[in-house]
């Protein structure tokens, strides 16, 4: 391992003419041309039950892209069976094997998978190419090779041995005795790929549950890891039904963890059920969450507009502002927002909303029928509500895919549900505040909501900047100055949440390999 140095994979442009392009053509043509058959993968067993479901596109929910089936009770309990067994060989696996597997796998999705897993993520997550890009191959392959280098680094760290010749202190890690449930999300390919391997990199083994609406491209990534050379049993493929796999992994007395990315009220309802079982299990279960947000971006009368315009949209609208870090709630001042408004209404207008394989669409559809629903219903709610004024967008139309057009709302109440709730859709609400007022609105900003996953603050007022970046310490895992609040990136903003927005583990960072690992300190005497 000497000498290895870690790099970010950089992203493909797909430009008209390129080969790149070319070869998502062909993989999105296979992909959407036929429906594939996913099985859950328990050890070597492939296991059809009698739950068939389906995946579906959703821009165009009439065409399906996979067949797969969910656990029943007595699949998870074969399952955890089989992952306890199999961490028991696995985490004496030396380390050196382990990484070369991670290395292979990450150079198979920059390679040979790359497009599949694009297509994948673009048909059934509805990305459109370059939101794929950056999620299924770039972040994706970034997680796996930074996570390698820094379990690495990690392991190299050596005790203090006053005199080695007579006493050697070490540290080694094992991985944690038991099994990892991991529940992924639908809206980051790459978040599937890092709750299921990160902890099977430091030596455990895990039951995997992907999110219905992002199996196929979670499922390739589990293939992948099979084509490397991971061994079967480290990670079983388990899709189920959210609370059948909860129940039945949290009253399990092997499960030493949780590796979970979802709602606030998923995670609570687990840590609830982890502690009403805690005599149970033989080790204290580690519970590692990123849950909701509502993401800000605050402005000082200082601020540069179009910097501020430009960095919104994409916030708050790139992939249907259901990117965990999404903006979803601004603050204003009065003397700045026609010109903001403007700006935001104008890019707004023409914003290409429609199906994510064409290149020249901005945002695909929403996920599925519930948070097509959820949304619509924040929409119409906002039209009826004084205080609350839609000044851009407001449609939407389900009829072939769930479309919700980019939706600016403007709120005269900084306390509303839609200044202080998560919608987790393309849905921004807006609080112009009096520019004399600017100290106290800064103080909403931490007051209204329970999270703390991003936020971001504009200005070009020095004071300001140093005394908000103080101020708002405890409302953001990922704080932004002059920037969006999306678009971290793997080794260069590690990412998560605190307060109710998680545990603050931070995904792509030096010690998130950490949270894994079960070390033991090692004295040896001659
Ligand atoms: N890492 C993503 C971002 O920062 C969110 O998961 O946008």
């Amino acid at each position: 391992l000497d000498n290895f140095s870690v790099k970010n994979e950089p992203v493909l442009g797909y430009l008209k003419g390129s080969k790149e392009r070319y070869e998502l053509e062909e993989a999105l043509k296979q992909i959407s041309s036929s429906c594939e058959d996913v099985p859950i993968i328990v050890g070597d067993e492939e296991i059809r039950t009698k739950l068939v479901q389906h995946q579906v596109m959703p821009h165009n929910h009439s065409q399906k892209i996979a067949q797969y089936y969910h656990a029943t009770p007595e699949v998870i309990k074969k399952a955890i069976k089989v992952a306890v067994a199999a961490q028991k060989t696995w985490e004496n696996v030396p380390f050196q094997e382990r990484f070369n597997i991670w290395q292979r796998a990450a150079n198979l999705m920059a390679t040979k998978y790359r497009m599949q897993l694009n297509a994948a993520t673009m048909l059934g997550q509805s990305k459109n190419a370059l939101q794929a890009e950056i999620d299924s191959a770039a972040e994706l392959i970034d997680f796996f090779r930074f996570n390698a280098y820094n379990a690495k680094e990690l392991l190299s760290y050596r005790p203090v041995s006053e005199n080695p010749k007579v006493t050697l202190n070490s540290m080694r890690y094992r991985g944690m005795e038991g099994f990892v449930a991991a529940v992924s999300p639908f809206n980051f390919t790459a978040i599937g790929g890092n709750l299921a391997y990160t902890p099977a990199l430091m030596g455990n083994s895990v039951l995997w549950k992907p999110s219905d609406t992002a199996l196929l491209s979670n499922y390739i990534i589990f293939k992948i890891m099979k084509e490397a050379g991971l061994p079967s049993g480290i990670v079983n493929f388990v899709p189920a039904d959210g609370p059948v796999f909860g129940d039945n992994t949290t009253s399990s007395k092997d499960l030493a963890c949780i590796n979970f990315t979802g709602s606030v009220v998923t995670f609570n309802h687990l840590w609830r059920q982890v502690g009403n079982n805690i005599d149970l299990y033989k080790s204290y279960p580690r519970l590692i969450g990123e849950c909701g947000g509502k993401n800000y971006h605050f402005v000082h009368p200082s601020a540069d507009v179009l910097n501020v315009v430009v960095n919104t949209i994409r916030s708050a609208f790139e992939y249907c502002g259901q990117k965990c870090s999404a903006c979803s709630r601004m603050y204003v001042p009065e003397s700045l927002w026609p010109k903001i408004k403007d700006g935001l209404l104008a890019i707004r207008n023409d914003l290409k909303v429609g199906d994510p394989t064409e290149y020249d669409t901005f945002m695909g559809a929403v996920i599925d029928a519930k948070a097509f629903q959820r949304l619509s219903g924040a929409i119409d709610r906002a039209g009826k509500t004084s205080g609350l004024k839609v000044v851009g967008g407001g449609t939407y139309d389900c009829s072939k895919g769930y479309f919700i057009q980019p939706t600016i709302v403007e709120s005269k109440n900084p306390k509303d549900d839609i200044m202080v709730n998560e919608l987790f859709g393309p849905v921004l609400a807006v609080y112009v505040y009096k520019d004399k007022d600017v100290n106290s609105t800064l103080e909403l900003v931490g007051n209204s909501t329970p999270y703390a996953l991003t936020g971001a603050i504009f200005g070009n007022d020095e004071e300001f900047l140093k005394k908000a970046t103080v101020e708002l310490k405890q409302t953001a895992g990922n704080f932004y100055i002059n920037d969006k609040s999306t678009g971290s990136v793997v080794g260069q903003q590690p990412f998560g949440g605190a307060r109710k927005s998680g545990t603050n583990d931070k995904a792509g960072g030096p010690h998130y390999v950490l949270r894994y690992a079960s070390p033991i300190s090692v004295k040896e005497t001659f």
